[in-house]
């Protein structure tokens, strides 16, 4: 397996594998290389929704997605679209960690990219334990003793960025009161399977720190929110059509960006892996 990592701390490209059979072995060998680089895009697939499917279920359980309308017949892919003539805002451009409003939050998400633009539609990458390395000790170890309140009011509730204002949109996307609906976990976590220690609270999802006041937590949270997403921990991943990528959400948050008005860009996804309590230790 030919891996390519990027230049940034996180990131990594793969393009001598058929993910249609792809056995034991090179599984695993693809499953260290995730866990490595955090975030890897496997180049050059062509495989069909009922494939996609097949390979996420070896990957792990499937996750369920809140507020997003599913394929017909696939209640566990999810097509994250755009029309060439779209105007509402792009989906997901504000970083997140998918779903990490749940109480227990998918491990990974695959997404498969159908109809590429020809430029624009990059996905970003911020590399949270290189953020948390980043820190000063002492400010670790302040942060270890806080709890993030997170909930996805703020994107799906029906006030929220995909609520009842966002109109003119391709995809389908159901804000509901439930949206409002709040979730501890531990700001500084510890990833299940590598032991490695990173933050864990983004902009879309964090809304809160237990204990603390509205301004009080914003003086922590705001000031981290923008270290998470300095340039420094940012790997820029850029889209062929028929790549696969798969993205480790206990570590990284991501997000969508636009430039490519007149294209259309649809992607198929789905969140897949251990569903695990967020743990400190
Ligand atoms: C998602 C997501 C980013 C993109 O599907 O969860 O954040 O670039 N997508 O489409
Ligand atoms: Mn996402």
């Amino acid at each position: 397996m030919n891996v390519r990592p990027s230049d940034a701390s996180c990131g990594a490209i793969i393009d001598d594998l058929d993910l249609r059979s792809l056995d034991d072995t090179g599984l695993a060998g693809l499953r260290a290389a995730w866990l490595e680089h955090k975030v890897v895009g496997i180049t050059g697939q062509s495989l069909s929704l009922e494939e996609l499917e097949a390979f996420g279920r070896r990957w792990g359980p499937f996750g369920d997605d809140p507020y997003l309308g599913t394929i017909t017949g696939h209640p566990h892919l999810v097509e994250v679209r755009r029309e060439p003539d779209e105007r509402a805002p792009v989906f997901a451009g504000n970083w997140h960690s998918d779903w990490s409003f749940l109480a227990a939050p998918p491990a990974a998400t695959l997404l498969y990219g159908q109809v590429v633009p020809p430029t624009g539609g990059d996905t970003l990458f911020a590399d949270l334990e290189a953020a948390l390395e980043a820190l000063p000790e002492s400010e670790q170890r302040r942060l270890e003793t806080l709890t993030a309140i997170h909930s996805a009011s703020r994107s799906y509730a029906p006030d929220g960025r995909y609520g009842r204002s966002d109109v003119g949109r391709s995809m389908t996307i159901r804000s509901d009161e439930s949206a409002r609906a709040t979730r501890e976990h531990p700001l500084v976590r510890r990833h299940p399977e590598t032991g490695r220690r990173t933050l864990f609270l983004s902009p879309a999802y964090t809304v809160g720190i237990a204990g603390m006041g509205e301004a009080e937590a914003a003086a922590v949270l705001d000031p981290l929110f923008a270290h998470c997403g300095d340039e420094r921990f940012v790997y820029r991943h850029v889209w062929s059509p028929g790549m696969l990528t798969i993205w480790d959400n206990r570590c990284l948050n991501h997000m969508a960006t636009g430039g490519y008005e007149g294209h259309r860009r649809l992607m198929v996804r789905m969140t897949v892996g251990e569903r695990e309590a967020v743990t400190a230790s």
